[in-house]
């Protein structure tokens, strides 16, 4: 009855406006084109081979691969420059499981940021009630901001391996028939790079993302709520008992001594984050 009032209004939507809901709708946008543009990709390169004896050479060899990488499962028949004969050759290395690993952080990053994304839009009395919520939520977005950043780093690097084993100048060396002097490989085109970079920029951008919502989430947790009644209750109390030492309030040796509630008294002192919380 009150979410449909509130959803009649169009009043449930104004969380999509805190930096909280809009980050969240970011990050489930931002992960389909991660895993979309990792998940989708194939690619084409094109190889040479000519032959001493023109009639077995072939000069447009194409050989394609994708995700997720297994290359040493990739192969073309390239001329053996004998007659007619041809042989199978296989490409090296399997960079499966850096592909995988940054595709499933992207299709779970998906899900839950669409999942929370619900729940904030619909449930957020609810999600604002149950204290648990929030820790999780918060709990969540940190580990999903620290895969984020393992597995675009581990597939930058992985990507970067891959362009290297596919390069059709390091191909070339594979076909046994380019090994003798007197017939002739080269590289035709390698294959285009573009759409599948975007991804690793997209995984680190999804990072960012994470990383940033950390801090919105944090302030829906109890612990933020409780931060700065101890802060403010502390600097009352500072203010009562030390009030014969002028800078008690900014001094942060003073807060040391307070070794529990020093942490608080540093976020209260940054100014932003009460406001925000006002604003909520
Ligand atoms: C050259 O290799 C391709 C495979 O990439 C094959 O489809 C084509 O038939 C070959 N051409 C000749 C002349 O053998």
């Amino acid at each position: 009855m009150d979410t449909a009032n509130q959803l009649a209004s169009g009043g449930t939507f104004q969380v999509l406006k805190l930096p909280l809901g809009f980050i969240r709708v970011l990050e489930w946008l931002f992960a389909i084109f991660a895993f979309a543009t990792c998940g989708g990709y194939t690619g084409q390169l094109r190889v040479s081979v000519d032959c001493m004896e023109k009639a077995s050479s072939n000069l447009s060899i194409g050989i394609d691969f994708g995700y997720p990488f297994r290359l040493h499962q990739v192969s073309f028949e390239a001329p053996a420059c004998e007659a007619t004969r041809r042989e199978r050759v296989f490409l090296i290395g399997d960079y499966s499981s850096s592909a995988e690993f940054f595709v499933t952080i992207a299709v779970f990053a998906f899900l839950y940021s669409l999942v929370a994304t619900v729940v904030y839009v619909f449930f957020l009395n609810k999600y604002r009630e149950i204290s648990r919520a929030p820790l999780i939520d918060f709990t969540v977005t940190v580990v999903f901001s620290f895969m984020w950043l393992v597995s675009s780093s581990a597939w930058a690097k992985a990507l970067s391996d891959v362009k290297l084993a596919t390069d059709p100048d390091e191909v070339q060396l594979l076909i046994p028939a380019c090994k003798i002097q007197t017939n002739k490989c080269g590289s035709v085109h390698g294959a285009r790079w573009s759409g599948v970079n975007t991804s690793v920029a997209f995984g680190f951008l999804n990072f960012v993302l994470w990383a940033g919502n950390i801090w919105f989430v944090f302030k829906e947790t109890g612990w933020h709520k409780g931060a700065s009644r101890l802060a403010g209750g502390a600097s009352e109390k500072q203010a009562g008992t030390f009030n014969q030492q002028p800078y008690n309030q900014g001094s942060f040796e003073q807060s040391g001594s307070y070794s529990s509630q020093g942490q608080p008294s540093e976020y209260s002192e940054v100014g932003g984050p009460t406001s925000y919380s006002n604003q909520m």
